[in-house]
């Protein structure tokens, strides 16, 4: 078994980029504890830039996951002089409860979180949640986007951003892209550095998201998810209440039975479900006009259909579309006159309808 010594001289070999002192001697690690083959710890920041945090955190995992007898890392980020590793107020003994919402701690002044989710990769959720996230800040709202698809981080390029985020007060200033708020970890680290996550990580690293990031006063803040329902979806759900889920599928069985398995968890996790959205739903030839099937038809309104929940939009494959994203100019703002783009506003006005449905059917913790 692993001793604390043994544990606090691996994270000695651990340096600040910045002061170049160790994190020991900086007395960033806290609340150490060994027990048996599971060790846990706070890392308590204080002004290290947020790509340092995410460095050394990942850093500390590793080299403590590698410690003969250590089988289970569990490094939380805090802050320093905040006791962040601590519980919630649950009394000794006591088992928590449902995870506790705490958006108002986190993102006071957000009024409504959605999630654009799948069960399959590659269906379009990082184009449905971008051009969704600029049709629902072209009603005059102000909207951020998140992108919590920690392993692929796509918003960046597809959103064209430039640059890093700025720091102000110790809180991470999200870059402006055609009108909207842009977080992602793909900011943050460099193109070429693998990003490789441990479940607790994303977790704190969503936290993070929301708690560091100065998102000031928003109508709308979308979650560009990875796929299918691992950790991050898991993680999302128990940081804040989300208002709902927008699930994007493509029409063949594959990925229809993949959508399922996503409802389903996003059902336990008591998630309302806004809608489907079936992407690629068909295609329409330039120079005939006719109208291809190619991946099926009819499969999105079936799952609606089976989980009771309306199927938002079909959005046909489209070539300007997928040059949008590649370009960083996404199609509602690169061609906002065209079909596509329309479509894109209608599901916006669908979504915010839907809203309202489900905040009325749930009442949602009061932000004070
Ligand atoms: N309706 C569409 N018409 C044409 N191309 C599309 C359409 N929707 C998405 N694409 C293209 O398909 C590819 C995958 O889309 P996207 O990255 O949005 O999917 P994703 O579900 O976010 O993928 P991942 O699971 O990798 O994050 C992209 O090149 C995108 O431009
Ligand atoms: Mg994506």
């Amino acid at each position: 078994m692993a001793t604390e010594q043994a544990v606090l001289d691996a994270l000695r070999g651990l340096k600040d980029p910045d002061s170049q002192k160790d994190i020991v001697t900086l007395g960033l690690v806290r609340d150490l504890s060994v027990r048996g083959s599971e060790v846990s710890l706070t890392l308590a920041f204080s002004g290290q830039p947020p790509a340092t945090k995410v460095m050394l955190h990942s850093m500390a995992s590793k080299l403590v996951g590698q410690l003969p007898g250590v089988a289970k890392v569990n490094v939380k980020m805090g802050g320093a002089g905040a006791p962040a590793a601590h519980g919630h107020g649950h009394a000794p003994g006591q088992a928590p409860a449902a995870p506790q919402p705490k958006a108002a701690d986190l993102i006071p002044e957000v009024r409504h979180t959605i999630a654009v989710s799948s069960g399959k990769g590659g269906v379009g959720k990082s184009t449905v949640a971008v051009n969704l996230a600029l049709a629902l800040s072209r009603t005059g709202a102000a909207v951020g986007i998140i992108d919590a698809d920690v392993y692929g981080p796509d918003l960046p390029l597809m959103l064209g951003t430039r640059g890093r985020p700025g720091m102000f007060d110790n809180r991470i200033i999200p870059v402006d892209a055609h009108g909207i708020k842009v977080m992602s970890i793909g900011l943050l680290v460099g193109d070429k550095e693998p990003l490789v996550w441990r479940g607790p990580m994303i977790h704190s690293f969503i936290q993070q998201m929301l708690r560091d990031v100065l998102w000031g006063a928003l109508e709308y803040l979308v979650f560009d998810m990875p796929p299918g329902t691992g950790d991050a979806q898991l993680s999302l759900s128990q940081v804040i209440p989300l208002s709902g889920v927008v699930m994007v599928t493509t029409p063949q069985d594959v990925a229809l039975l993949d959508v399922r398995k996503a409802i389903g968890m996003f059902q336990r996790l008591n998630v309302p479900m806004l809608g489907i959205v079936e992407n690629m739903s068909y295609f329409i030839a330039p120079d005939t006009g006719n109208r291809y099937h190619i991946f099926g038809e009819g499969g999105g309104q079936r799952v609606a259909d089976e989980y009771g929940v309306p199927l938002l939009a079909q959005l046909p494959l489209d070539p300007e579309t997928r040059k949008g994203g590649d370009e960083g100019a996404p199609i509602t703002v690169r061609r906002p006159q065209s079909a596509q783009a329309q479509a894109f506003r209608d599901l916006g006005a669908r979504v915010i309808e839907r809203l309202e449905a489900v905040a009325s059917l749930r009442p949602l913790p009061t932000i004070s």
